[in-house]
């Protein structure tokens, strides 16, 4: 099998976000098939290749702001220069842009997924979410061009519906031209991370909604869970002992904080929900291993990488070193490392993936 350093992946890989990736959607246009998509809570990201066969990740928020469809409110839109469709007779901003808007308005955005999955609270999410995977994706090269997704693993904390999620999207994604395959979140990371390993460990992607992990042997997924608390928890959790926005809290934890050493109140607050966060993903993934009865027998020690936009707070895995030592995993573990590219992993290793099903 293809490895994401095969595949491009030397580090480099060229992230394009936000709008600035309609440019790059018409300037390089991928030409080797195969497709990794990302469907994240708080970001969707595509993988391709370009045509030397480099990875390119186009990344965009999962969010939209919806407007007033006046004449006077397209004026404004178009003077801010901001980008937009129309939708049922109302003006919709997506992604980064209605991020920037959002600020602007002094309003929340929307937000179509909430907890790894997609939102009930929703009505708009799923047309919504179409416009942004197809921005992200673009065309397919040729019909049914072979598309890995990701999907949640189900949580061990909450009863949730990963199977309408899956059809949803394989629907979606069959219907814009592809050959959709969806693939767990957990086993993308050790597709995209652990090929140095014969692709054997453990990989966990910390993202906005929620943790999944996967215990992978020789590239066959083990043992695949989730936890239903992410970023987004840690935000609510920390707004709520603060008295301040969720918003807020986002800002402060993206601005460069270290969880070792955090300064003042509101960085003390963020930094005992992200240990906390670590010590209960460890703690599930203890007893998830203690459970399982048809393991491999783990003879060496394994690796575990850790990815996805949580993970990219300072002292992430250092702190994650001081508490796997309180849990005491019932296999041996060789080395705790970041991802390459820890927000792009999920979706080169479905790209891996997608690459690797058309041998
Ligand atoms: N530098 C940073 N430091 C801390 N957290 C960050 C940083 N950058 C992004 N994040 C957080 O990462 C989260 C988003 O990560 P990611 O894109 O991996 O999630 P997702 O894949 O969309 O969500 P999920 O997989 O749970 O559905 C958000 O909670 C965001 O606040
Ligand atoms: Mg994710």
């Amino acid at each position: 099998m293809a490895s994401a350093d095969q595949l491009g992946n030397d580090g480099g890989t060229r992230t394009v976000t936000g709008a600035a990736g309609i440019a790059e959607r018409s300037s390089a246009t991928a030409k080797l098939a195969g497709k990794g998509l990302d469907i994240g809570t708080a970001n969707i990201l595509a993988a391709v290749r370009d045509q030397k066969g480099g990875i390119v990740v186009r990344c965009e928020r999962n969010a939209f702001l919806d407007i007033q469809g006046d004449v006077h409110s397209r004026s404004m839109l178009t003077k801010l220069n901001v980008p937009y469709v129309v939708h049922e007779n109302s003006l919709i901003v997506l992604g980064g842009s209605a991020f920037e808007l959002a600020n602007v308005f002094g309003r929340p955005t929307r937000r179509p997924m909430m907890d790894g999955l997609i939102s009930s609270r929703e009505k708009e999410a799923l047309p919504m979410m179409q416009m942004i995977i197809k921005k992200v994706l673009g065309e397919p090269t040729s019909a049914n061009e072979p598309c890995f997704f990701s999907v949640p693993a189900e949580s061990v904390d909450r009863d949730n519906n990963i199977v309408y999620h899956q059809g949803l999207f394989q629907g979606m994604l069959q219907k814009l031209g592809y050959h959709a395959t969806p693939m767990n979140e957990g086993h993308a990371v050790t597709f995209a991370e652990l090929a140095a390993e014969d692709f054997t460990g453990i990989g966990i992607s910390f993202g906005g909604g929620m943790v999944n992990v996967c215990v992978s042997y020789k590239t066959i997924p083990a043992l695949t869970f989730s936890v239903a608390r992410g970023g987004d928890w840690i935000d609510g959790n920390a707004a709520t002992v603060l008295g301040l926005p969720s918003s807020k809290v986002t800002y402060i934890k993206e601005s460069g904080m270290d969880i070792r050493s955090p300064k003042g109140r509101e960085q003390e607050a963020i930094a005992i929900y992200f240990r906390n966060l670590i010590s209960y993903t460890l703690q599930n993934i203890r007893n998830r291993l203690m459970m399982g009865k048809d393991l491999p027998n783990f003879a060496d020690p394994v690796e575990i990488v850790c990815s996805g936009g949580t993970s990219m707070i300072q002292g992430f895995i250092e702190v994650f070193r001081e508490e796997i030592q309180k849990v005491k995993l019932p296999i041996p573990v060789k080395g705790i490392r970041l991802g390459k590219e820890p927000l792009n992993s999920v979706s080169q290793g479905c790209l891996v993936a997608a690459v690797s099903s058309m041998d």
